[in-house]
């Protein structure tokens, strides 16, 4: 595969496994979407996953990736990412963030999500709307011939205007053979971040994580579920995008009827 400056740069070919990979995605987590209700433990969107990846003949990219132990993250309330199913109930007003991966064909698509549990309060769902709105300001930079950073910039920017955090600990990523490819996509500039330009077949897992309280997160004792260190709420939206002459394309999403 062609290179520009350690990035791959994928054909037309690919882009359209890495399309088909990125639908799959999509529609395993419009089905988790539509199963959240007050009640259900979340070791029942595992499952639910697991049999959608059957069915659509696909490896569940996270099962076994450096050791995580399911196929889906569900990550709930201060919980940020990498939350582990279990047989936790989730509860009206309780947010569940969702992060799936799929393997088709030899590239990989990853997508998140955090969804309402019923009612929710309007503070909560702001974050929600915000998170999900930084992603788009994100992927609304990732243009040929612009800068990477800038994309961080307007995730970092639109997040901390509307009074929210972005974590640090975690950052998106390049993706296509493998889950994670160069570059690091963080969502906050660096100290020191130069220039890497963005070429068309560039592929790019943009993932804001957004927090109330503060940017801090810790790790919990399963080694995996990060959670905010005060506690406070996070979400998490995810889509696999390429850049392309023609502006941005979201490769996440379901294909059109
Ligand atoms: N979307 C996450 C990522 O980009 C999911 C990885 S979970 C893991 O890293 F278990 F696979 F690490
Ligand atoms: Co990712």
């Amino acid at each position: 595969m062609k290179k520009y400056r350690g990035i791959f740069v994928k054909n037309d070919a690919e882009i359209e496994i890495m399309r088909k990979a990125g639908g799959i995605v999509a529609e395993i987590l419009d089905e988790l979407e539509k199963a959240v209700r007050p009640g259900v433990k979340t070791m029942a969107f595992e499952n639910l996953a697991l049999q959608m990846c059957e069915d659509f003949k696909v490896r569940p990219a996270f099962k076994g990736y450096l050791g995580y132990p399911f196929a889906l993250c569900c990550s709930v309330n201060e919980e940020v990412v990498h939350g582990f199913p279990s047989e936790r109930e989730l509860k009206e007003g309780d947010i569940v963030s969702f992060d799936m991966g799929v393997v088709y064909n030899g590239f990989y698509g990853d997508s998140a999500r955090t969804i309402p549990v019923g009612e929710v309060s309007p503070d909560v769902a702001r974050l929600l709307d915000v998170t999900e709105k930084s992603l788009y300001a994100g992927i609304e930079m990732a243009r040929a011939e612009a800068n990477l950073y800038d994309i961080s910039l307007a995730v970092q920017k639109y997040v901390e205007s509307q009074g929210y955090f972005v974590v640090r600990r975690f950052v998106g990523h390049g993706i296509g053979r493998s889950l994670h490819e160069k570059p690091e996509v963080p969502n906050f500039v660096p100290s020191g971040a130069g220039v890497v330009a963005l070429k068309p077949g560039m592929t790019l897992a943009i993932e804001p994580m957004v927090t109330v309280g503060g940017p801090e997160v810790e790790i919990l004792a399963d080694k995996w579920t990060a959670v905010t260190k005060d506690r406070s709420l996070a979400a998490h939206f995810e889509h696999t995008v390429v850049i392309t002459n023609d502006g941005p394309k979201i490769l996440s999403r379901r294909p059109e009827a």
